[in-house]
């Protein structure tokens, strides 16, 4: 059995209040340990999607199931957002525990898990930070690691790099990447950039704004292993161009 969480959402609607309908219809299958990006135009539906694969918003009709082949056992979920939300009074560590400090776990294990994860993200020499002692990289960097510290089957991200310049936004594109590699789960990665999607997916979703419903469905042509030289690759440059294509299309 895959570590990762399948999706299998059926003509799924999301109407709000004010009668609105971001999402309609839509269906698509995410199979357990793919890495998906969400891409679209600013207010397309994206992190509405996102809220409701997380549960944290039900679907106004048709059916949504996360990790069904997995049954009722636990299910393990973890969402990182735009900004790095850390607790300003905890130390880096503290943050990273906090997950697991929910969870019931015992000092000795939230400890050794948090600094597993720190090393990962190449932050355990900052365990005794606080996060107004850290750049924005770093922020987001322990966000990362208080998201993985759960060792999540299902990894949702909500445009996490945005507000990143763009070298440490490429670099935590390329680390996010290599993670997934090594941890096999699922993860669905939210973006409206063309070249973040195309670096780091399998397969990229597009939504569109007009349909409420996705424009089209990509599947990544380049390698598993990425690198910097990826960027520079042909089928990198093709997939990215007709992407930008689609866009304009779906802005015109
Ligand atoms: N709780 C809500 N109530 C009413 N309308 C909402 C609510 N949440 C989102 N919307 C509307 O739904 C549409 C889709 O919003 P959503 O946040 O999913 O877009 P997005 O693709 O994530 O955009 P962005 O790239 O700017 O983050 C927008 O028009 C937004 O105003
Ligand atoms: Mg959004």
């Amino acid at each position: 059995m895959s570590f990762g969480l399948s999706i299998h959402a059926e003509k799924i609607s999301q109407q709000f209040a004010t009668g609105l309908m971001p999402i309609r219809d839509l269906s698509f299958i995410c199979a357990p340990g793919e890495f998906i990006a969400l891409l679209g135009p600013s207010g397309c539906g994206k992190s509405t999607l996102l809220r409701m694969i997380a549960g944290l918003r039900k679907p106004s009709s048709g059916t949504l199931a996360v990790g069904q082949e997995q049954g009722a056992s636990e299910k393990r979920v973890s969402y990182v957002f735009q900004e790095a939300y850390l607790l300003p009074w905890r130390k880096v560590l503290e943050n990273v525990t906090l997950p697991l400090e929910l969870l019931g776990a015992s000092r000795v294990e939230r400890e050794f898990k948090a600094r597993t994860v720190l090393e990962r993200v190449g932050l355990i020499d900052f365990e005794s930070y606080y996060p107004s002692e850290l750049s924005g990289g770093m922020k987001m960097r322990v966000s990362l690691a208080r998201s993985l510290v759960t060792e999540p089957q299902l990894l949702l991200l909500d445009e996490p790099f945005a507000a990143l310049d763009e070298v440490t936004r490429l670099k935590l594109d390329q680390e996010l990447r290599d993670l997934w590699l090594e941890a096999k789960m699922t993860v669905v990665f939210v973006t409206h950039s063309i070249s973040e999607a195309a670096f780091l997916a399998d397969r990229i979703v597009m939504l569109s704004k007009k349909t409420s419903g996705i424009a089209q469905e990509l599947t990544n042509p380049l390698p598993r292993e990425r690198s910097f030289a990826t960027r520079a690759d042909s089928r990198f440059t093709e997939l990215t161009q007709q992407l930008f294509s689609q866009f304009q299309e779906l802005e015109a």
